[in-house]
């Protein structure tokens, strides 16, 4: 069963909707071998729009891409770049072929033919234990210097700030020498932690000034009614409700519309999204108590007081009604933050995730 909105997955070309100022900016930057930093909080659509771009950009230029949310080394951190190498080369080249190029490019590091338990297809991995952290990434860097001189090339690593946790090398001062030294390539940095990632390229940071900063904002409510009244009979009013319900969190966006289109009943109204919304919301009732579980009490009550005032959380009146001291609320408030569980902007506080706001407003 097919549904035209994704909301798990990224979505294929058809499926891609908004985007057009985006995407149009992204193409200047990358045409003129510029770097782009692009940020947002999670489930905006990031991952799907450099998806979108190398769709493009695939046959134009050398596409690639990396996802480094769970790399927990250095070694990781190469072993994944050169990973996004060769799965582009061996999506372009059959096997025999694309280890011949590959090993033609690499002087010290070995690729092998790999085969996929799960779907019996071969592809090629770098054996990474013969040489070290700073001969692979000399090589990797090497390599795509010499590939750049045959055709452009984009790197995208997603999920950037996790470098942040990468603490026995300073991998963005390594990074910047690299970077600096380049012809050719475009790096795509994206990221969803806004604390660690605006620190890495912060003033004086090795990545000052080292990429286009880009906030993704959320889709424009006119392109969703656009792509969505193809699907739907959807008025523009119940759109414009969806989507401040969701409060332009696109993921949340794209789950209630999948869910208003796998129903008979066409016509969209008010109750038929409330019902979806609440069906997304209980879905994901048992890790959301066990996520608040994990807090002590007085970060509960903070969170609590965030989902029900946003601002003005410090008034007296709030204190007293949640019998809490500002001290204590102001140090919980902190560590929220820190944590990214609770975000900031101007004096308003929120929950960056749309759904765990909605389950925490329905606490008080
Ligand atoms: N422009 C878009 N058109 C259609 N669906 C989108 C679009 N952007 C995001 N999505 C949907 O929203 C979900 C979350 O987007 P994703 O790109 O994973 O966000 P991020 O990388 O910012 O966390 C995706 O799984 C995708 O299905
Ligand atoms: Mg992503």
């Amino acid at each position: 069963m097919y549904s035209p909105f994704p909301y798990d997955r990224l979505p294929s070309k058809d499926e891609f909707f908004g985007r057009a100022k985006e995407l149009e900016k992204l193409e200047a930057l990358v045409d003129y071998s510029n770097n782009a930093l692009i940020f947002s909080k999670r489930r905006m659509g990031k991952s799907s729009l450099i998806h979108a771009l190398f769709e493009k950009y695939d046959k134009k230029y050398i596409c690639l891409y990396t996802d480094i949310f769970d790399i927990t080394s250095k070694e990781d951190f190469i072993s994944n770049l050169l990973k996004a190498l060769s799965n582009h080369t061996s999506k372009k080249f059959e096997l025999k072929n694309a280890i011949k190029k590959l090993s033609q490019l690499f002087k010290r590091v070995r690729f092998e033919p790999t085969i996929d338990t799960n779907t019996l297809e071969y592809s090629i991995k770098p054996n990474i234990i013969s040489l070290g952290f700073e001969e692979m990434m000399e090589e990797f860097f090497n390599s795509l210097n010499e590939l750049s001189k045959t055709s452009k090339i984009i790197l995208a690593i997603d999920e950037f700030q996790q470098i942040a946790k990468i603490t026995d090398v300073n991998l963005d001062a390594i990074l910047r020498k690299y970077i600096q030294n380049r012809s050719n390539i475009s790096y795509i940095f994206l990221g969803s932690k806004r604390h660690i990632l605006t620190s890495l390229f912060e003033y004086k940071a090795p990545l000052y000034e080292m990429a286009t900063h880009m906030e993704l904002q959320a889709l424009n409510l006119e392109d969703i009614f656009e792509y969505s009244k193809k699907y739907l009979d959807i008025s523009f009013e119940m759109c414009e409700y969806l989507y401040l319900k969701s409060d332009g969190e696109t993921k949340l966006i794209q789950q209630i519309l999948h869910l208003l289109y796998i129903q008979k009943e066409k016509t969209v109204s008010k109750e038929q999204i409330n019902s979806a919304l609440k069906e997304i919301i209980s879905s994901k009732d048992s890790s959301y108590r066990l996520l608040f579980d994990t807090l002590g009490n007085n970060q509960k009550i903070a969170l609590k007081i965030v989902g029900k005032y946003k601002s003005g959380i410090f008034a007296q009146a709030v204190l007293e009604e949640f019998n809490i001291k500002k001290q204590t609320l102001q140090s919980s408030v902190e560590a929220l933050f820190k944590n990214e569980l609770i975000d900031k902007n101007d004096d308003r506080y929120f929950i960056p995730d749309r759904v765990f706001e909605l389950w925490v407003e329905r606490l008080v």
